[in-house]
């Protein structure tokens, strides 16, 4: 700002302090009586309305979906997507802090008088990429499967095949398709039909190698109704 740009400002500002009311007691009057409002409105809905109560909790579900509030879409994407664990603290995190101290510190570093958005294109630009960007993780956040859902297309004959494997929790450690744990501490058992022979797979299935535990207690019909629908994965 130079000097000819301040002096003008001054002499508005001087010119439009003279025309205004002062903020006591005229502005906390109309925020005061707006506050009221408010107040009244919420305490009448919910002694009148009430607030909707959902089922009572059940610790041994297995069917249930954890789903954030939707503001909180954009960073349930962000995790989602983000595979590396020492990345998650960085972005859940670390990237929110630095973008808020920016946000407080900006009236320190952007020191231009020009309000109009197109006169500062940084700041314009800046604002408009990230509310993109947030609606962008929002929506696909919104419309991410569920973690006990795959999406792959599968024939009528592997269906019940394809609902235990997402029910049986398969996919905390293994990826199929876009669902499941990608990077998790399993194999992607994306193809897994074309990479080992069915009996191969219920053997795993059915001792768990590894760390994985076995899941012979799925009973014969179940353990052959999941290698049918692995195997057909290719
Ligand atoms: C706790 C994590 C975990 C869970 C849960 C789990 N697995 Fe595994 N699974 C693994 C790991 C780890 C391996 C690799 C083990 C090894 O080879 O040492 C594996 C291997 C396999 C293999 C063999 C893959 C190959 O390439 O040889 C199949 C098939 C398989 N799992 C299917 C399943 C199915 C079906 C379920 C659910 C009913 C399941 N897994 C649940 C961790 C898990």
């Amino acid at each position: 700002m130079n000097n000819r740009e301040k002096e003008e400002y001054l002499r508005e500002y001087e010119q439009l302090k003279k025309k205004g009311k002062p903020f006591f007691p005229y502005a906390i009057m109309k925020d005061s009586v707006m506050f009221l409002v408010v107040a009244a409105v919420l305490i009448t809905m919910s002694l009148v309305l009430g607030a909707e109560m959902g089922p009572k909790a059940d610790p041994t579900t297995t069917t249930y979906t954890p789903r954030p509030e939707w503001y909180f879409f954009f960073l349930f994407e962000l995790l989602r997507v983000l595979k590396p664990p020492a990345l998650v603290p960085i972005a859940t995190v670390g990237i929110p802090t630095i973008c808020m101290v920016l946000l407080l510190a900006l009236p320190f570093y952007d020191r231009g008088a020009e309000r109009i958005p197109w006169k500062r294109p940084i700041a314009t630009i800046t604002g408009i990429l990230i509310i993109i960007a947030m609606a962008k993780l929002t929506l696909l956040g919104a419309s991410a499967g569920s973690p006990s859902e795959i999406e792959l297309a599968t024939k009528p004959q592997y269906e019940q095949g394809k609902a235990i494997v997402a029910e049986s929790g398969c996919l905390a450690c293994h990826a199929i398709g876009e669902n499941g744990a990608h990077g998790g501490l399993g194999p992607d058992l994306t193809e897994i039909g074309s990479k080992i022979p069915r009996s191969a797979i219920k053997q795993s299935v059915e001792i768990g190698p590894g760390i994985m535990p076995s899941f012979r207690g799925l009973g014969e019909e179940d353990l052959n109704a999941v290698a049918d629908y692995l195997a057909s994965l290719n």
